[in-house]
């Protein structure tokens, strides 16, 4: 049978060692675990099982690994630290039989987007990150479609454009938009992403290192590994779609309280052809995964034993082809999820109506506390707000 190993990691240390580690999790401070992670192996989780392709009736089985540290863990230590742990975390998914990795969240943010870990290992290696922005840029499409918003006509801005995810985003969708806004940190790099996306056939692309210029944007893809909590309620005009991918979440956890004109969704997010068991709750309801898990299993279904979409310049001919051969497989883009809940349409009347008088209207009360969103757990990433 063919198989796959995916990796991911904590979010809140304490939270998520009780998942594993009841007992643990419980007595232990926060300060603890944190050290102890330091010192802690890579940790076996569940074997994944009930996956079937819809294009050739075989199915796959697989398994979570966890690296103990979370996103702001894996930031502050020597890269060359994280990335022994990483590849001892791939060394167990060779023991385990998978034939081909994937790198959950900042397993693949840390460094060069995988390129040396995939070197250091065997077993074929993919950071997710093509298909990811594939089906961003599907959930974006719909979304804008939901809201009435044609994109030829609109300015859509890309956050963290200089990054992997939001290079091929950028590339993709730029096209069809009227008008570009690559949002970024440097300013070399964003030009270079501008002239990429002009070759695809944009025309109208302007740059900027100011977030709050996001305030033109009505459609804002966002995808950055800032930690959480980058976007916030002032950057956003009243009407506007935005895509989050990010894990942690971009868009804090304020917008979601104080923001009922603007439509916030989850991007990456898809269906699982088959039954699918991940034997461990990630914090997504049944049958859904990320993107990037998706292209790991895509390429087991595939048979395609061979390094996937590493380091931070992704190709469109990749992001075509594995888009296309997880469709065949029968991965499909998720209904829309905002902060936890799923997109219904009274949501999206909601937000029209707010949109149309210009601004929030109080009682905000189809969105969830902030407790009900950081009690989420999530592949790879930290609770929003913190
Ligand atoms: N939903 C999913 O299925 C899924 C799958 C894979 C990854 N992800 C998430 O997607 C995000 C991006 O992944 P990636 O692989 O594209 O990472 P990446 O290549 O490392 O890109 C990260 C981008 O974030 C920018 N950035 C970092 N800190 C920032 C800050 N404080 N303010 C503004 N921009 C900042 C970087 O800017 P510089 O160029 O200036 O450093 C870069 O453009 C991560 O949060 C990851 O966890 C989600």
């Amino acid at each position: 049978m063919s198989s796959f190993a995916f990796i991911i990691h904590p979010i809140a240390p304490k939270r998520d060692v009780a998942r594993k580690y009841p007992f643990l999790g419980t007595i232990l401070p926060e300060g603890v675990v944190h050290f102890l992670s330091r010192f802690w192996p890579p940790v076996y989780l569940s074997r994944v099982v009930g996956g079937r392709s819809e294009a050739t009736g075989q199915e796959i089985e697989g398994w979570l690994i966890a690296v103990p540290y979370t996103a702001q863990r894996m930031l502050a230590l020597p890269t060359h630290e994280v990335y022994r742990k990483i590849v001892a975390a791939g060394e167990l998914a060779e023991r385990l039989g998978a034939k081909v990795l994937g790198l959950g969240a900042y397993t693949s943010v840390i460094g060069d987007g995988g390129l040396t870990i995939a070197r250091e290992l065997d077993i074929p290696v993919t950071s997710g990150d093509s298909y990811t922005a594939a089906i961003a840029v599907r959930a974006t499409r719909q979304a804008a479609s939901m809201m009435n918003i044609e994109l030829s006509k609109t300015t859509l801005a890309i956050v963290g454009a200089t990054g992997a995810i939001g290079g091929a985003v950028a590339q993709k969708l730029g096209p069809e938009a009227g008008q570009v806004l690559l949002v970024g940190r440097r300013a070399e790099r964003l030009t270079q992403v501008a002239e990429r996306v002009q070759a695809q056939g944009a025309h109208d692309v302007a740059l900027t290192q100011n977030i709050a210029d996001l305030r033109e944007a009505e459609v804002v893809i966002t995808v950055t590994s800032a930690g959480g909590g980058l976007v916030k309620p002032e950057y956003l005009r009243s009407g506007a779609v935005v895509c989050d991918v990010s894990r942690p979440r971009d868009v804090s956890w304020q917008v979601a309280q104080m923001r009922n004109d603007v439509l916030v969704f989850d991007g990456g997010l898809v269906t699982v052809p088959g039954t699918v068991d991940f034997g461990f709750d990630y914090g997504l309801p049944p049958g859904l995964t990320f993107g990037c898990m998706a292209e790991t299993m895509t390429l087991a279904f595939e048979k395609r034993f061979e390094d996937y979409s590493l380091g931070k310049d992704l190709t469109l001919e990749q992001m075509d082809e594995i888009d296309g051969l997880a469709s065949k497989h029968g991965f499909r883009l998720a209904a829309l999820r905002s902060f936890e809940r799923k997109l219904d349409e009274a949501v999206i009347a909601r937000v029209k109506a707010c949109a149309s008088r210009g601004g929030p209207l109080p009682g905000n009360d189809n969105v969830p506390s902030v407790d009900d969103i950081t009690s989420q757990v999530r592949v790879g990433g930290q609770e929003v707000g913190k």
